[in-house]
């Protein structure tokens, strides 16, 4: 499949300048959300708040090299790089202009030679090549960052990956979730079927399962889990440039425009329907591959 046949490469390729300029995380070459959790203090924190988790827990389990599986720019791997000297890692991503931006951060920023990023497809074993070290010390820690919902499914990500670890290996996910507390078909009011339709088709989203269908994919590859924290009442909700998209997608309802940034933009305004009605939710999720003897 050549890159413009992917509708989700397609996105990324049209909206990443503008995602980087206009976006919440732009100096922090983000393209995930805010979260304001416990400790922080500014927007700065709050963009790097699942970043600095994910170091948190690469530093608990001692491990030195990250794989960072959807990594846009490479933000996250140039926050960990930043943070200690002693890490380094990889990234894979679906858009070919996302690897070239990253391609000139790293020269920048010096980084080349502890991070390599790569145009591929995470369920493509074929993208691992000569990416993940034979040797290493401690465990590897792998991530995917607001990346899962994209795939067809999560089960075909473990089935790609789990092959690739070795136990104790860790692997942190951090996206967003079907609510578990809905009693089947609740949501399905004509109201929020909409804000569902909308978001899912807008932001390209396929593999919306609850925390608990995730963990069972996952234990069924040979995962546990071992930590878990609902992210979802530390969003931003309602912010003015919120309600300014709000405003604009009532407007272009009338208009029907087309393209990848309405899409966008449709897409964010009906997640923050959904998370305001309970639907969805954002979690981070903390996996480790079990002994398998
Ligand atoms: C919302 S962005 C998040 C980027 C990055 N993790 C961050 O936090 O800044 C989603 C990312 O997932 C990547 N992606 C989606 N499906 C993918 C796939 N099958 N293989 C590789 N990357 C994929 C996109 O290319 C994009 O980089």
């Amino acid at each position: 499949m050549s890159d413009l046949d992917d509708p989700v490469a397609r996105y990324y390729d049209a909206n990443t300048k503008r995602f980087l300029s206009l976006g919440q995380g732009k100096s922090a070459r983000a393209l995930h959300r805010a979260v304001w959790g416990e400790g922080v203090e500014s927007r700065h924190d709050a963009i790097h708040f699942v970043n600095e988790l994910i170091y948190r827990d690469m530093e608990r389990c001692k491990a030195d090299f990250a794989v960072d599986l959807g990594c846009g720019v490479g933000g996250s791997l140039l926050y960990l790089a930043q943070r200690s000297s002693s890490l380094s890692g990889c990234g894979i991503t679906l858009s070919r202009v996302q690897a070239q931006i990253s391609a000139e951060l790293l020269k920048r920023g010096g980084q080349e030679d502890r991070i390599k990023i790569v145009h591929g497809n995470m369920l493509d074993a074929a993208s691992y090549e000569n990416l993940i070290p034979v040797e290493r010390s401690g465990p590897l820690f792998v991530f995917a960052v607001e990346s899962l919902i994209h795939l067809e499914s999560a089960d075909q990500l473990f089935q790609t990956v789990s092959p690739l670890l070795r136990s104790k290996d860790r692997f942190a996910i951090c996206d967003d979730f079907l609510s578990s507390k809905l009693p089947a078909g609740q949501w399905e009011t004509p109201m929020i079927g909409r804000w569902f339709d909308e978001y899912r088709r807008g932001w390209k989203v396929h593999s919306l399962v609850t925390p608990d269908q995730l963990l069972r994919q996952a234990s069924s590859h040979g995962f546990d889990n071992i930590a878990r924290l609902n992210l979802t009442p530390y969003l931003e909700l309602n912010r003015p440039r919120d309600r300014l998209i709000r405003a604009l997608v009532a407007l272009g309802r009338q208009l029907k425009p087309h393209g990848e940034w309405w899409s966008s933009l449709l897409g964010g305004n009906a997640l923050q329907a959904c998370i305001k009605e309970g639907v969805v939710e954002y979690w981070y999720i903390l996996l480790e591959k079990r002994d398998s003897r």
